[in-house]
């Protein structure tokens, strides 16, 4: 248990603390209601401001032009935040941009998310869906929804959508489970600074090739819009163009993933809104904003400031960097009502698990869209669901959720 501020602020910024979230969240109540912006300085990380309530992550975010996602997005090992130090930025995505490039840059890929997008993508999802509801019951009864289900779906959705051929998908997912799991001895190749470099260089390698092939013959994919955009009349440069690839192929599918197993976990252990739920179909979109709410797979994001800024009474000066917590900011007591309460029929549900201001989740819609589509398929079908044995969750301080679901069931 968090006995003090320091003990709690070590906490937060321990990956070990997102695998057990009874002490995550006990450590962040604690935060927000005694010093909702603490100074942090972890042991393997360089030092931040613990940013825990609702109103300050907000406030943060929205203070763009003072507080800058360049030169430190991501919480990350000291060795890492000193090679880009000494050797200049080794991606170079959209969470890693400020303005004027930000917008230029997002506006590349902002087509293939708005919901005209997404209204030619749902027959699509949903068919994806019905077949991963089909597989579950091919297997007979008994799965890891994780690994069987949930890691699969999202991420032949946003594969699909970039227009990668379908035998590359395993190693896709592979990457991208390093690249986020660095800090879980299950996922990381290993501890050295090598070790954890080396997804970023499988993908760049993979996606440079996937450029020259887009531009040599261009298709119609969001692959081909990013090797064939050329804002101010030139290409995107081979870091820029596979940065943009990376950021899609990741962030579209380990969040959506955690949201959904999550999501039945939380179903799973609240048999009584499971039951509500499929009394009252209709609560599925509020339902999947409490489960995305619930899990809040991003865990963190950074902003570093350009100017001495004064939030509540704490004066952060240039140069210090605030990490925004979302899991803390998702249970914020004076936005939500009793916000450790997993109610699907929450309205309004003002969570912040796809961030705010002009970095504001790009697939936000499609996510959700995955998420209904899936529990839309499951539901109707289920005659009996329990859980197997006792879930487990991936170590991190950035994106995680469930990597372990047994569950029983009985399909129709
Ligand atoms: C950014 C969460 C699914 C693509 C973000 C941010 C968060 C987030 C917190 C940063 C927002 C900020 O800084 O204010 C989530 C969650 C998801 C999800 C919880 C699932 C439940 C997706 C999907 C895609 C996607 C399906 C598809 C491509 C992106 C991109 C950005 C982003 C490209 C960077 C936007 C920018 O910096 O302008 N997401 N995301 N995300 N997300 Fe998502």
């Amino acid at each position: 248990m968090a006995t003090d501020l320091a003990a709690a602020a070590a906490i937060l910024g321990d990956p070990n603390s997102y695998a057990n979230e009874h002490r995550l969240h006990e450590a962040c109540a604690m935060l927000r209601r005694d010093s909702p912006v603490h100074w942090a300085e972890p042991e393997w990380a360089y030092p931040f401001w613990a940013i825990t309530k609702h109103a300050d992550v907000q406030e943060v975010e929205r203070n763009h032009e003072i507080f800058r996602n360049s030169p430190r997005s991501v919480l990350t090992r000291k060795e890492m935040d000193d090679l880009r130090e000494q050797q200049g930025e080794y991606i170079r995505s959209l969470v890693h941009m400020d303005n004027p490039d930000h917008k230029v840059y997002r506006a590349i890929g902002a087509d293939w998310f708005n919901p005209r997008a997404m209204r030619k993508l749902q027959l699509r999802v949903d068919e994806l869906a019905a077949n991963y509801v089909d597989r579950m019951a091919e297997l007979g009864g008994k799965c890891d929804f994780v690994a069987d289900v949930a890691v699969h779906y999202p991420l032949y959705v946003i594969l699909s959508l970039l227009g990668l051929p379908e035998s590359d998908f395993p190693r896709m997912l592979q990457l991208t489970q390093e690249l986020f799991g660095g800090a879980d001895p299950d996922r990381r190749r290993g501890e050295s600074q090598a070790d954890l470099m080396a997804p970023l260089m499988d993908f760049f390698n993979y996606f440079n090739e996937l450029t020259r092939a887009r531009r040599q013959s261009p298709t119609d994919d969001l692959a081909s819009a990013i090797a064939n955009a050329a804002p101010g009349g030139e290409y995107l440069s081979d870091l820029d163009a596979a940065s943009y690839y990376v950021i899609v192929a990741t962030a579209g599918h380990d969040t959506t993933s955690s949201s959904i197993a999550g999501g039945l976990h939380a179903l799973l252990t609240h048999p009584e809104q499971l039951a509500k739920l499929r009394a009252e179909p209709a609560l599925l979109p509020t339902a999947v904003e409490e489960m995305i709410r619930w899990v809040t797979p991003v865990k963190s994001f950074m902003r570093t400031a350009v100017e001495d800024y004064s939030l509540r009474d704490v004066r952060i000066h240039a140069g210090e960097s605030v990490l925004l917590s979302y899991p803390s900011a998702n249970r914020d007591e004076d936005v939500f009502e009793d916000p450790f309460t997993f109610d699907i029929a929450r309205n309004p549900n003002r969570h912040l698990a796809f961030g705010t201001g002009v970095h504001y989740c790009l697939g936000a819609a499609l996510a959700r869209m995955e998420a209904r589509s899936l529990f839309a398929a499951l539901l109707p079908r289920l005659r009996d669901i329990e859980l197997a044995g006792e879930p487990r969750q991936v170590v991190t301080t950035f994106v995680g959720g469930l990597k372990y679901l047994p569950i029983r069931y009985q399909l129709n």
